[in-house]
């Protein structure tokens, strides 16, 4: 199964690209890295359909078959970055798509904004959204920025119960 994480923060060294970076890799999937700047704010115009990045994005989540969308918890919400990657796709993107949602915040019961944000959203494309999904706190990390061993495994348990074949 071909599938697509989406790393939703836009800082280079932002925790939620560690946790895409490990999703990734236990799935064998593709990741979208918004933190690489290469996204332009999408404004409507055709002439953005030229962009490179614009192009890779859309043919990858084409032929995806499956999402992982990790945000961070900004301002109560999910970040804009995502929100702005999204916006250059559409429900033929997305329609009937198994796909699960993450979210990293600052704790202080942080994350459930973004969760329910991104859950409108793949309403709104379409996307077969999963009931499950999971919210990473400091306290989730050790100090190189890794997921903690029991954080990492709670992290397994959900992505074998979301893709068995894969994991
Ligand atoms: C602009 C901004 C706003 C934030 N707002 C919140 C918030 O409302 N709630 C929260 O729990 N954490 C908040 N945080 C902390 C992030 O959720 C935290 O840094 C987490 O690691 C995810 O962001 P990151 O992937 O960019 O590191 C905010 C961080 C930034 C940079």
């Amino acid at each position: 199964m071909s599938i697509v994480i989406f790393s939703g923060t836009p800082r280079k060294h932002g925790r939620t690209r560690q946790v895409a970076k490990e999703v990734a890799e236990k799935l064998d999937g593709t990741l979208v890295d918004l933190s690489e700047g290469s996204l332009p704010m999408f404004n409507g115009e055709d002439a953005q359909g030229q962009n490179e990045t614009v192009q890779w994005l859309r043919k990858i989540v084409e032929e995806a078959e499956a999402f992982v969308w990790v945000s961070p918890e900004y301002h109560n919400g999910m970040s804009g970055a995502l929100k702005n990657a999204l916006d250059y796709l559409g429900s033929n993107h997305f329609k009937g798509k198994p796909t699960l949602l993450l979210a990293v915040s600052g704790g202080g019961k942080g994350g459930i904004n973004a969760l329910n944000q991104m859950r409108t959203i793949g309403r709104g494309l379409y996307a077969d959204v999963a009931a499950q999904q999971m919210i990473f706190d400091p306290d989730d990390f050790i100090g190189d920025g890794r997921l903690s061993r029991e954080s990492e495994e709670k992290l397994q348990e959900v992505l074998s119960g979301f893709f068995p074949v894969q994991v």
